[in-house]
């Protein structure tokens, strides 16, 4: 999915909530960042930054359970919460950006 919107410093209406069943994730382009991922759960929606901080693979293709995702490549876990792994091989956390849903619809708030 590629959104256009030419403002990110406020919230982006993104995608549909029922467009993202718990469970899954999408991804998103905002212009200016880096493909963000967004994960539907059963404690909420969250978005991280797409890219793994070890290697070159999409976080949105790892397997999510409870709050963390696991990256398709390493098996490193990312907190969606804080974007922290729980250890090796990643060591660096992703980025963390806010995700509300109103009205049904995901709006992101990417970080500075
Ligand atoms: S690429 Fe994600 S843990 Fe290696």
């Amino acid at each position: 999915m590629t959104v256009t919107s030419q403002s990110v410093s406020a919230a982006v209406a993104v995608a549909n909530l029922d467009d993202l069943p718990v469970g899954e994730s999408m991804t998103v382009d905002l212009p200016g960042q880096p493909r963000i991922a967004i994960f539907n759960t059963a404690d909420g929606v969250y978005a991280i930054d797409d890219t793994c901080t070890h290697q070159d693979a999409s976080l949105a293709d790892g397997w999510v359970e409870d709050c963390a995702v696991e990256c398709p490549l390493h098996e490193a876990c990312f907190d969606l919460r804080t974007g922290v792994p729980n250890g090796p091989p990643a060591k660096t956390p992703v980025r963390t950006h806010d995700a509300q849903v109103v009205d049904g619809h995901i709006f992101l708030t990417p970080s500075a």
